[in-house]
C-alpha cells in the first residue's frame, strides 16, 4: 500500500476498461462487414456444393450455386468476392486460364449479370490450370517469368472482358502488374483495378487451399517465386515496385504470421493494404474449435481485429460470412 502511495497513481489506465460502454467508447479499431472479401471456389457442373474437408463450411460451387452464395453474401452485407476457378481440364500451357468461356469467365459474367452491385475480383495465376500446379509456365524444371507474364496479362484481360471489377495477380512473377495494366489499358479497360499480391510468402499455411483447388505443385516448391518468410525489407521493395507498376491495392499474404509487414507497409505507403487470412489460418481455428480447445468465434474475432489494427483496410477471409453475422 505504501509503495503504491509513493507511486502516486495519477494515471490509472484501468479507468477506461471499467465497463463495456467505456471500452467501446475508446476502442481504436473496429471491424466492419465492408472490410471483407470472400474467396469463392467455382467449378464446372450443376447444383454442386462440395465441402472442402480441411475447410469446414467452405465449398466448391457450380456456377448456379455460386450465385445463391453471392445472394446470401449480399444479404449479410458482404460487398466483395474473389473468384477462384477450378477448370475441368488442366494443361501444361494453362490455356483454360484465358479461355473466353473458361470457368472463371463464365462465373464472372453470371455473377455480374445477377448482382452488378457486388464487387467481383478474380484470382490471376496459373496454378489451378497447369498440370504441374505451378503459378507459371515450366521449362526444364524452371518456372519461366516473362513467358508467364504474357499469359497472365491475357488471363487478366479475359476476366476484365467478362466483367471483373478487379483482377488480383497472385503468382509473384516479376513485372506482371505493369504488363496487366498495359494490357487492360490498351483494350479499353482503364476502369478495371489491380489488387496485387505484392508480398506473398512461400508459406505452409496454403495447404487446405491446395486441397480445395487440387493445385499442389507436382514437383519442387514455390520458393523461386514466392518470398522467403525471413524477409521484410524485400516485402517493401515488392510493394513499392507493384505500386510503381500500377497496383491500386497491395496485399500481404498470409496475414497472421506477417502482421509486422502489414504495419510497415501501412506506415510506408499510401495505398489501401489488403491481407489474405489464408486457408491454413482458417483451418487451424476450425480444427481447434472442433476439439473443444478454443472458443472459435472469439479467436476468429481477435485474429481479424489484429489484422485491422496492424493496418489492413481489406481482409480476404473464409470467415467473412461468419463474422458478418456477428457485426
Ligand atoms: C495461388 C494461390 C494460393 C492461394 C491463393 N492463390 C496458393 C499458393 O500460392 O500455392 C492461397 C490461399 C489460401 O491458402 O487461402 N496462386
Amino acid at each position: 500500500m505504501n509503495a503504491l502511495k509513493q507511486l502516486n497513481l495519477t494515471h490509472r489506465l484501468r479507468r477506461l476498461r471499467q465497463t463495456r460502454a467505456i471500452r467501446e467508447l475508446v476502442a481504436e479499431t473496429v471491424l466492419r462487414k465492408e472490410d471483407f472479401v470472400f474467396p469463392i471456389f467455382i467449378r464446372e457442373g450443376e447444383n454442386i456444393a462440395e465441402e472442402i474437408p480441411s475447410m469446414p463450411n467452405i465449398f466448391r460451387f457450380s456456377i448456379d450455386n455460386a450465385l445463391r452464395e453471392c445472394e446470401e453474401l449480399l444479404k449479410l452485407g458482404i460487398v466483395a468476392v474473389d473468384v477462384f476457378g477450378i477448370p475441368a481440364e488442366k494443361s501444361d500451357d494453362a490455356r483454360e486460364a484465358y479461355h473466353d468461356n473458361g470457368i472463371v469467365q463464365r462465373a464472372v459474367r453470371a455473377i455480374k449479370k445477377e448482382f452488378p452491385e457486388l464487387c467481383v475480383m478474380t484470382d490471376v495465376a496459373l496454378d489451378p490450370f497447369t498440370t504441374h500446379g505451378h503459378d507459371g509456365l515450366v521449362s526444364d524444371g524452371k518456372i519461366l517469368n516473362d513467358e508467364t507474364v504474357d499469359v497472365l496479362a491475357r488471363m487478366a484481360l479475359s476476366h476484365a472482358v467478362a466483367g471483373a471489377d478487379f483482377v488480383a495477380p497472385s503468382d509473384m512473377m516479376d513485372g506482371r502488374v505493369a504488363a496487366i495494366r498495359e494490357e487492360l489499358d490498351d483494350n479499353g479497360f482503364t476502369h478495371v483495378g489491380i489488387v496485387a499480391y505484392s508480398a506473398k510468402y512461400a508459406s505452409a499455411f496454403y495447404a487446405p487451399f491446395r486441397d480445395a483447388l487440387n493445385s499442389a505443385p507436382k514437383f519442387g516448391d514455390k520458393k523461386t517465386y514466392q518470398m522467403n518468410p525471413a524477409n521484410s525489407d524485400e516485402a517493401i521493395r515488392e510493394i513499392e515496385l507493384d505500386i510503381q507498376e500500377g497496383a491500386d491495392i497491395v496485399m500481404i499474404k498470409p496475414a497472421l504470421a506477417y502482421l509486422d509487414i502489414v504495419r510497415r507497409a501501412k506506415e510506408t505507403f499510401h495505398v489501401p493494404i489488403a491481407v489474405y487470412n489464408v486457408s491454413g489460418e482458417y483451418a487451424m481455428v476450425k480444427a481447434a474449435e472442433h476439439q473443444g480447445w478454443i472458443d472459435g468465434e472469439r479467436v476468429m474475432l481477435e485474429m481479424l481485429l489484429s489484422m485491422k489494427r496492424a493496418g489492413a483496410s481489406l481482409i480476404f477471409s473464409y470467415f467473412a460470412k461468419e463474422v458478418a453475422k456477428l457485426l
